[in-house]
């Protein structure tokens, strides 16, 4: 795959694929994360002697123009943040689009409307994807976010330009977490939690060929208690899931991987309430109670797991940390995570909430931008857009 040193771009007109889905409420930007990690390679680019038109999606509208998922407010906001002009185009691709994109000198910025308002976009229509290419000389997708997506952006539109290449959040991100999976420092510890294990399935498979100690937390863990036949209350469990979770624990037996569930809980009625019900061990969930986070047993346990690794990957919360009472599970294995001298990994929505609620983002070693891509790349699948692009560097 080619990165952007490896491309020349003095003169270039550049079709930057960013993902700047970001959270909005009441058509502000809640969380301009995504845009901030994407300047290093817009600057990269203005700074070359190109031109640059950036294309993302927002949110999914059906293939529609739906103003609530008009770009305006990131195109706003990246104006701000690289401190010139970023004129939003109100159409994908058609004859604005395309004259707006042929008049655009270098240093220019020039954003294109909300990829999914063109019905081509996730059909990775051939016919959209040639129009995008027709905007540039260069492609470079910096959506790591997207990648998991066989899209006309991050796809199809490959096919049509002829130099193609990562930019730089998609080469950290395919730096670090590639690294991690392929040649880890060892000790190799995984976190995953979360409410389901139907979700992290292929997951926890992958993993189990590769790290030396996995951690299954969050109401997850509830499914692996009850294949070991202890009583969860009533706690969240998927029933069909348990002969799997016994499976995966007789797995991590017979490779050698050491494997470890909470051994206490802070239990409550229900994930809203305002006071738990108490701390019990795994043995003794009352009838009544659900386990709504890990307890003081679990956390120093764990702790003394992850001290020496060489790796941590974490994905997803110990607990229903939205609500206050039963945070404290996440975030004090978080404040744990974040002091580790090894390389820590994490990435995955809920997470990275709890490490920003914790002002922590600069002390783990490395923070996915993705969410669905992330966990897919831990699964292990070949992600599309990475796939489309070492395609075309083998062209
Ligand atoms: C994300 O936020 O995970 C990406 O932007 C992908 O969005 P999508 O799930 O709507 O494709």
């Amino acid at each position: 795959m080619l990165f952007l040193q490896d491309v020349s771009l003095a003169g270039a007109r550049v079709l930057l694929r960013v993902d700047y889905n970001v959270p909005l409420k009441d058509g502000h930007i809640v969380d301009d994360n995504r845009i901030v990690q994407s300047l290093p390679t817009v600057r990269h680019i203005l700074d070359a002697g190109a031109s640059l038109i950036i294309c993302s999606h927002l949110g999914r509208p059906k293939g529609a123009v739906d103003p609530a998922f008009s770009l305006a407010p990131v195109a706003e906001r990246l104006s701000a943040l690289v401190n010139r002009p970023v004129e939003l185009v109100p159409e994908v691709v058609g004859p604005q689009t395309s004259s707006r994109a042929a008049q655009l000198r270098p240093g220019e910025i020039l954003m294109l409307e909300n990829l999914r308002f063109h019905p081509g976009e996730t059909k990775n229509d051939p016919e959209f994807s040639r129009q995008l290419a027709s905007l540039a000389t260069v492609y470079v997708n910096d959506a790591f976010g997207a990648s998991h997506r066989a899209h006309a952006s991050v796809v199809g539109v490959t096919e049509f330009v002829d130099v193609c290449c990562g930019g730089l959040l998609l080469e950290k991100e395919w730096r670090y977490l590639g690294e991690a999976l392929k040649d880890p420092k060892r000790p190799f510890v995984a976190v995953i939690g979360g409410a389901k294990v139907s979700t992290k399935l292929g997951i926890l498979h992958n993993l189990l060929s590769r790290v030396d100690a996995l951690i299954v937390v969050g109401a997850m863990a509830n499914t692996f208690r009850k294949a070991q036949g202890f009583a969860v209350g009533t706690s969240l469990v998927e029933d069909d899931l348990v002969e799997e979770a016994a499976q995966i624990m007789l797995a991590a037996k017979e490779r050698g991987v050491r494997f470890y569930l909470p051994v206490d809980y802070i239990v409550g009625t229900d994930p809203k309430a305002t006071t738990p019900l108490g701390v019990c061990t795994y043995q003794d969930v009352p009838d009544n109670a659900m386990v709504l986070d890990s307890g003081p047993a679990s956390h120093t346990l764990f702790s003394e797991v992850v001290r020496d690794a060489g790796t941590v990957v974490w994905n997803g919360p110990l607990g229903a940390f939205e609500n206050p009472v039963f945070a404290q599970g996440t975030e004090n294995f978080c404040r744990v995570v974040a002091a580790l001298p090894g390389l820590t990994i994490v990435g995955g929505g809920d997470t990275n909430v709890v490490i920003q609620r914790l002002g922590l983002t600069e002390k783990f070693s490395f923070i996915s931008t993705g969410g669905g891509a992330f966990l897919e790349f831990l699964e292990g699948k070949t992600l599309p857009a990475f796939a489309a692009l070492e395609a075309k560097a083998r062209r």
